[in-house]
């Protein structure tokens, strides 16, 4: 069947999104798809009225993408398409309120508030260490870190005129891949310093440990705590929680970040390794994606 694999788009993160949908369409040929490749600009109504998919491959990240928008047309042509629907998309991409979701689940979070950015630049608004970071983006895009000792930060232009101040959560970064009703396995991911853009995308950025070496009850509740978070946002597809985990305090260090709609599936990304872990070859997972679209 044919599938159109949309990419790129205006977000923050289209660099990110040019390599998931580089990686995916050729993963999909080798699976036998007919693929075309689609740089999601302006005309992207008419290029998939056009060319008439039977199903189209989300490989968007981040804002218009990631959060709903693109759902939305795809729902109004009746086209099946890939990953979460609207709704779980918009909730999912919004991190304040998927805490109000994972709060109703019962699953832990870390404190924090929406502010506006005079305020968060005139004064700590929590106390030191605490994160300031746009509410709806990606890739670790616009994060500040607030240490003990130092002032309240200076945001750049680009930051939005009103965003999230979270506790700091300490500890190691974990994660967990969700593919329809079954958490594939957790990843620790160990860097130097934090798991930024770099520690992400740059070969060798970050060292990932997979399946990571947990102590079985934290391990347990990872997986738990994923599939709760992907069902509770009416998540669809692939999805992929990020967590922290703070080993002193056992199981009752685990906090949910958020979850990622839309998990990246570029070269050094956590989600095909998971897979793979579990005899999942990346054609496979990408197959099974496109299995599941609807609309
Ligand atoms: N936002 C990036 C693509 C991820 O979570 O993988
Ligand atoms: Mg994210």
């Amino acid at each position: 069947s044919r599938v159109a694999v949309i990419k790129g788009g205006p977000s923050a993160e289209r660099e990110v999104s040019l390599s998931t949908g580089n990686a995916c369409a050729n993963a999909l040929r080798e699976a036998g798809y007919d693929v075309v490749e689609v740089d999601a600009g302006p005309d992207l109504p008419a290029r998939l009225i056009e060319i008439k998919p039977d199903v189209v491959f989300n490989a968007l990240h981040g804002r218009w993408g990631e959060d709903g928008c693109v759902q939305g047309l795809l729902e109004w042509l009746r086209i099946p398409y890939t990953h979460s629907g609207v709704l779980a998309s918009s909730l999912a991409m919004d991190k304040q309120r998927s805490k109000d979701v994972y709060r109703a689940a019962g699953l832990p979070v870390a404190e924090s508030v929406i502010v506006a950015r005079e305020e968060v630049e005139k004064a700590h608004v929590l106390p030191p260490p605490y994160v300031v970071k746009p509410n709806n983006e990606g890739s670790s895009v616009g994060v500040y870190i607030v240490h003990p000792g130092s002032n309240a930060p200076r945001l750049a232009a680009e930051m939005p005129a009103e965003v999230m101040v979270e506790a700091y959560a300490p500890g190691r970064e974990l994660s967990i891949s969700v593919m329809g009703d079954r958490a594939l396995c957790v990843t620790d991911i160990i860097t130097d310093g934090w798991y930024d853009y770099d520690a992400k995308y740059k070969p060798g950025g970050s060292r990932h440990e997979v399946p990571a070496a947990l102590p079985p009850d934290v391990e347990a509740a990872c997986l738990d705590y994923a599939l709760r978070a992907h069902q509770a946002l009416g998540c669809r597809g692939l999805s992929r929680t990020d967590i922290r985990w703070d080993e002193a305090k056992g199981v009752d260090g685990l906090i949910l970040l958020e979850t990622n709609t839309q998990p990246g599936m570029t070269p050094t990304s956590l989600s095909p390794e998971q897979a793979a872990h579990l005899g999942i070859s990346f054609p496979q997972l990408c197959a099974w994606i496109v299995e599941d679209a609807s609309c």
